[in-house]
C-alpha cells in the first residue's frame, strides 16, 4: 500500500500506459482522477480500479482545453481534499519531418504534448506548495534524450518536455515538490493493434508480426505497459524521495545501443 490515503491525477488514464498506471495505482491504495475522452473506456477504468481497492473517479476531459484542465483538478480536490500526485501521461503520436509536417499536425503535437503537461503543473502546484508536498511525473519517451526518423513533431514535443521537467524540478525542489518524467521505449499497447501497426488477420501470424518488429529491441521484444507503470509507481512514492529532475528510462536498453 505505497499510496495509501494519497490522491493522485493520471491524464489519458482510458487505455496503454495511463490505464496499466490507474490499475497499479489502485492496487496501492491510491484515490484517483482518470481522465480521457473515451467515457465509454473510462467509465470501466473506474470500475476496475475500485475492484482493485483504490477509490476511483473518471473525468470525461480533453486536456488541450483549459476549461476541461482545471474542471479535472476542480474534481480532485471536491473529492479527495488534495492533490499529492500528478501523471501527466495523455499524449498522441505523429509522424512527419520539419519539411513534411503541417502547421496543424505542429500545433496539434504542441497543444497535447507539451502546453497540456504545462497547463496541469501550472494547476496543481499551488495545492502542492500549499500542501509542502507533491509529486509530479511527466510521460515523456526514450524520444526525451535521443532522435529518430519521421516523427519530427512527436520528437519536439517529447523534448520538450524533459526540458520542462528538469526546470520545474530546479524551480520547486524547495518546495517540496518533486517532478521526474518516466521515458518509455517501445511499448506495445492497444492502439498499436487497432492502428494496424502489424500484419497479420489472426492471433498467430499477429503475434508472429510483433514479434519480427521487435527484433531491433536488446531484449527481442516491445515493454508492456504495466512495465512501464511499475517505473511511473516508483517516481511517484516515497521511494524515491532523493530523485528530482531525472529523466528514467524505461526502455529494455534501446538508448543504449
Ligand atoms: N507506447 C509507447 O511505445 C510509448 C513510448 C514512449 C512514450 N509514450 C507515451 O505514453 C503516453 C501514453 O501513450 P500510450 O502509448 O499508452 O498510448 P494510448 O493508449 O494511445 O494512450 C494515450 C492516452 O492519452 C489520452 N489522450 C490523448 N489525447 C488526449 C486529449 N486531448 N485529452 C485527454 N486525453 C487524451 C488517450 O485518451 P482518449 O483517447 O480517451 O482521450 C489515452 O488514454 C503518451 O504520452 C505517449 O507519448 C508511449
Amino acid at each position: 500500500m505505497k499510496l495509501k490515503n494519497q490522491t493522485a491525477i493520471i491524464t489519458g488514464g482510458t487505455s496503454g500506459i495511463g490505464k496499466a498506471t490507474a490499475l497499479r495505482f489502485a492496487e496501492e491504495g491510491a484515490n484517483l482522477i482518470v481522465t480521457g475522452r473515451r467515457t465509454e473506456l473510462g467509465k470501466i477504468i473506474e470500475a476496475e480500479c475500485r475492484l482493485r481497492g483504490g477509490h476511483c473517479v473518471f473525468v470525461e476531459a480533453d486536456h488541450t482545453k483549459a476549461e476541461d484542465c482545471q474542471r479535472v483538478v476542480d474534481t480532485a480536490l471536491r473529492e479527495f481534499d488534495q492533490i499529492d500526485i500528478l501523471f501527466n501521461n495523455a499524449g498522441i503520436v505523429t509522424k512527419g519531418t520539419a519539411d513534411t509536417t503541417p502547421e496543424e499536425i505542429w500545433q496539434d503535437t504542441l497543444d497535447i504534448n507539451v502546453t497540456a503537461v504545462w497547463r496541469m503543473c501550472r494547476l496543481v502546484i499551488p495545492h502542492m506548495k500549499k500542501q509542502g508536498k507533491g509529486v509530479i511525473i511527466n510521460n515523456g519517451s526514450d524520444w526525451s534524450v535521443v532522435a529518430g526518423k519521421n516523427a519530427f513533431p512527436y520528437i519536439m514535443s517529447k523534448g520538450a518536455v524533459g526540458m520542462m521537467t528538469k526546470a520545474m524540478a530546479i524551480d520547486h525542489a524547495r518546495e517540496g515538490i518533486r517532478v521526474n518524467a518516466v521515458c518509455p521505449g517501445d511499448t506495445l499497447v492497444d492502439r498499436w493493434i487497432e492502428k494496424g501497426y502489424f500484419e497479420g488477420s489472426d492471433p498467430v501470424t499477429l503475434a508472429q508480426a510483433i514479434k519480427e518488429a521487435s527484433e531491433h529491441m536488446p531484449m527481442g521484444r516491445f515493454g508492456k505497459p504495466e512495465e512501464i507503470a511499475n517505473a511511473v509507481l516508483f517516481l511517484a512514492s516515497d521511494e524515491s524521495s532523493f530523485v528530482t529532475g531525472h529523466l528514467l528510462l524505461v526502455d529494455g536498453g534501446n538508448t543504449a545501443q
